[in-house]
């Protein structure tokens, strides 16, 4: 068999290529990259069991999602799995950049592997962001749509991109749509091809191993295949138990049915936007662009080109005063305000989604002279007269 795939590829040279010796000084910690991938696999794997019985439509939806849970044989469990995934995987992503940062791994020649890697946490929030929607449930609806809202504030392309997000003017049957087909084939494939690239530039570079390490021991470590391959494969098996564990014991929040013209709501995004989600609080009126669009622009802007602003030397970043200075303020400003985000009673967004404007918007006869009739029929979200009315005494008691 060896000598068979061995005369037709080159079988012998990829095996000298895995065995090649890493540096010597690695640790634990540079598996967090492997893991990383572990975790995108089973997302992907777990995903596709759970597409086997969702529909993504808004009359659907949410029956589907509890079909999942309570009917297909072990639906309940897959569900939990993707679901704590997701949140493992944006904590496992987090954690990998931050040890990337910690031994200067993203210096030179590794500087297009960071930006890759910094693609790739972007298409690993637009899954959270877009598989939100799915279930949709009050979280699932609301949290949408303030996310919507909060990317159509963006100067210049931002109406632009809050409407091509909708399918229309407001969150409907065409946003579902466009989020399950986001989620489940675009952000896949961009996924895959980020990695496949973020892949080829660590192993073409090689680890970099830890700042310590001399030129000498740059190539005297264990070798990659089998013993670093081996230890991922371990990390990744005790980490599948944990996962296992937390779909079996945990359960998976799902709300009531979506209902548009639930004043009372407090719309909450999923925990790894909670951040962000804070921060607009801080920038009202005339400032409220800051914490909308210039602050996370700017803010992932320069982390996406930190290799190319910092040219320091390559040392451990405890020996790093200015990266250590400012790694510790990032961190410190996220995590305070995720715990705040989380902990704060009612959202100040909310204020500004009164029921009657959502009727409004969603009644066909009010969608606005650009909403054609073909559109209209598209989004079968629509409520009854007696709905219509009872929702807009509920608006004007708000008020
Ligand atoms: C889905 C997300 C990601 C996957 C699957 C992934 C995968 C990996 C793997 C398997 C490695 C080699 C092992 C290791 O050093 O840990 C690696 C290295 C690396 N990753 Fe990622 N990564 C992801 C996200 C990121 C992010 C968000 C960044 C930074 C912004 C990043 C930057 C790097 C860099 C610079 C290296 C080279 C490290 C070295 O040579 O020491 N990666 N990645």
């Amino acid at each position: 068999m060896k000598q068979f795939l061995n005369d037709r590829l080159p079988f012998d040279g990829v095996m000298a290529h895995l065995r090649k010796p890493l540096p010597k000084h690695i640790n634990l910690l540079f598996s967090l990259g492997s893991l990383a991938m572990f975790l995108l696999l089973l997302q992907a794997a777990t995903g596709a069991f759970l597409a086997l019985s969702y529909t993504p439509s808004p009359d659907h939806a949410y029956n589907a999602v509890k079909y999942i849970s309570a009917e297909v044989p072990f639906g309940k469990f897959v569900r939990g799995l993707h679901h704590w995934g997701a949140s493992a995987m944006v904590v496992i992503v987090f954690l990998h950049l931050l040890r990337v940062v910690l031994y200067g791994s993203y210096k030179a020649p590794r500087e297009l592997t960071w930006v890759f890697g910094v693609l790739l946490l972007l298409v690993t929030l637009g899954f959270g962001f877009t598989g939100y929607l799915l279930p949709w449930d009050e979280k699932a609806y609301w949290a949408t749509k303030v996310g919507v809202e909060i990317s159509g504030k963006a100067p210049i392309l931002g109406e632009w991109v809050a409407k091509i997000l909708r399918g229309g003017a407001e969150v409907g049957a065409v946003t579902l749509s466009r989020f399950y087909a986001l989620h489940t084939i675009w952000l896949p494939w961009m996924a895959f091809a980020l990695v496949g690239i973020h892949l080829f530039l660590v192993r073409y570079y090689g680890s970099s191993g830890t700042p310590n390490n001399t030129a000498e021991e740059m190539h005297s470590g264990k070798p990659f295949f089998p013993d670093q391959v081996f230890e991922d494969v371990v990390g990744m098996l005790i980490f599948f138990v944990v996962l296992a564990c937390a779909a079996l014991f945990a359960p998976v929040p799902l709300e009531d049915v979506a209902d548009p013209t639930n004043a009372d709501y407090d719309p909450r995004p999923e925990w790894y936007f909670l951040f962000l989600f804070q921060l607009l609080k801080y920038f009202q009126g005339p400032f409220e662009i800051l914490g909308t669009f210039v602050i996370p622009t700017v803010g992932m802007l320069l982390l996406l080109f930190l290799p190319f602003l910092d040219r320091s030397e390559r040392k451990v970043l405890w020996k790093r005063p200015i990266a250590m200075t400012v790694t510790s303020v990032c961190v410190i400003a996220i995590v305070g305000l995720t715990i705040l985000g989380a902990t704060a009673p009612k959202l100040e967004t909310q204020e500004e989604t009164q029921p009657a404007d959502e009727v409004q918007q969603v009644t066909p006869t009010d969608t606005g002279p650009e909403d054609t009739d073909e559109e209209e029929d598209v989004f079968d979200f629509q409520l009854t007269e007696e709905e219509i009315e009872s929702a807009k005494e509920v608006g004007e008691e708000a008020q």
